[in-house]
């Protein structure tokens, strides 16, 4: 990307991240779902944020169908525009997470290099790459939107798994393996890493 704001200064804030995350009581991070269209990812993600909330820590979803209406509504499907979607999706999510919040990412983003170039951005610990690992059979078989049917009557093109790659992660911090569980243990799994982790106490 090719910078063409000049002569702006970083503005910083008046609280440093230590005493904010001693007032907010969790210390912010990105959880960053990947895996492939109708693997579970959106679905997961709310779940975590439900379940989140009513422990009383702040958790906000961004997921890439919605942020295609309107933030990257001018991207499409090529490698370039993904890696386009997932870097503008990266910077706002990093936004979130310094600002102390627990920020659940749900993008196919199927370049690990996209990937890695978000994780690079925060700081060590703060991006918790979830895989959800679902088999293309199955996200094939519960098609959501009819998307794969469309794919594979060749009506989109670049569709990812069947016309376009994805690239798993190599060592995801939470590898989710969803077929035959359900949404709650899905979640739990994930919650309870964050524990784990102490990102939440
Ligand atoms: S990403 O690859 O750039 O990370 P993103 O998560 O924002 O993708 O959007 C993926 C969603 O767009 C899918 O869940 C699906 O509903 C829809 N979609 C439409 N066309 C495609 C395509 N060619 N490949 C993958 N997803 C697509």
């Amino acid at each position: 990307m090719q910078r063409r704001a000049t002569n702006v200064v970083w503005h910083h804030g008046l609280v440093d991240r230590p005493t904010r995350e001693r007032l907010l009581g969790q210390q912010g991070a990105v959880l960053w779902f990947t895996g492939l269209s109708g693997s579970g990812k959106s679905t997961v993600a709310r779940q975590v944020e439900h379940d989140l909330l009513h422990r009383g820590r702040f958790a906000a979803v961004l997921d890439g169908d919605n942020l295609r209406h309107d933030l990257n509504a001018d991207l499409g499907f090529s490698p370039e525009d993904r890696t386009e979607n997932i870097r503008r999706v990266g910077a706002v999510a990093r936004i979130l997470a310094e600002s102390g919040a627990l920020c659940l990412a749900a993008f196919v983003s199927p370049y690990r290099a996209d990937r890695d170039a978000v994780r690079e951005r925060l700081d060590e610990g703060r991006f918790i790459e979830v895989f959800v690992d679902t088999p293309l059979a199955v996200c094939e078989s519960r098609d959501p939107k009819g998307l794969y049917e469309k794919a594979r009557r060749g009506e989109i093109k670049d569709f990812t798994g069947i016309s376009a790659p994805y690239e798993p992660p190599l060592s995801p911090e939470i590898h989710l393996r969803t077929d035959g569980r359900t949404v709650a243990a899905c979640a739990e799994e994930v919650v309870g890493e964050l524990v784990r982790r102490g990102i939440i106490g």
